[in-house]
């Protein structure tokens, strides 16, 4: 008989398989968060019609000290309004909601809310290698980023470059695929491809 996994049980088996990666090996790469359906209704949405006039050129730093600086990232970014998300938008964030209760529970954090934007990496563009906390405010705990490219191809490039003390590790942005770290602790980057490169990039924050 086959097994076949309630969808409850497929969630918590991820959930548990994140909080494992962070446990044990200070990452969680977890394939199929989204499942391909749910992928191509989020990238079929307006908003990600590749309509770069909508999307803002993102910054470095916070406030006074963000400064656009196409040498150290070239992505564009659209910050989401959780209270006027679209539907296949909004699946994405209550699992992230989901996910953060039970993060809470199994490694005791104390994570209590989050910030996502969606961002699109044109051809070419890269985002050097960085920490994701701002050195004047550690709010930021983990970061957490899921892709949405279709049939991503290796020789595509667009790794994500992950540096660990013992050596760096690579990560490819195939659709589905949740990333998650320690917003403190890893430096990363991400290298240019040669296609568009498409995520929703989202911190969990401890305080509300
Ligand atoms: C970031 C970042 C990694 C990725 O936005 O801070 O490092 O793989 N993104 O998109
Ligand atoms: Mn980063």
């Amino acid at each position: 008989m086959l097994l076949h996994l309630s969808m409850e049980e497929k969630l918590l088996s991820q959930f548990e398989a994140i909080a494992d990666g962070l446990a044990n090996e200070g990452i969680a790469v977890i394939d199929e968060f989204l499942n391909s359906e749910e992928v191509i209704s989020i990238v079929q949405l307006e908003e990600f019609k590749h309509d770069l006039s909508h999307f803002r050129k993102a910054g470095i730093g916070k406030q006074e000290g963000k400064q656009i600086n196409e040498s150290i990232r070239g992505d564009f970014i659209e910050w989401i309004d959780r209270a006027t998300a679209l539907p296949p938008i909004r699946i994405y964030l209550e699992r992230l909601s989901q996910l953060m209760v039970f993060l809470n529970q199994s490694l005791f954090l104390s994570l209590k809310d989050y910030e996502v934007h969606q961002t699109i990496y044109p051809v070419g563009s890269f985002y050097k290698r960085h920490l994701d906390q701002f050195k004047k405010d550690d709010r930021r705990k983990l970061s957490v980023i899921c892709y949405l490219n279709e049939n991503w191809k290796e020789e595509e490039g667009g790794q994500l470059r992950i540096y660990f003390p013992e050596g760096s590790k690579d990560f490819f942005p195939i659709s589905g695929r949740l990333v998650c770290f320690p917003s403190n602790l890893l430096e990363h980057e991400v290298l240019p491809a040669t296609r568009e490169r498409l995520s929703i990039t989202g911190w969990m924050l401890d305080v509300a």
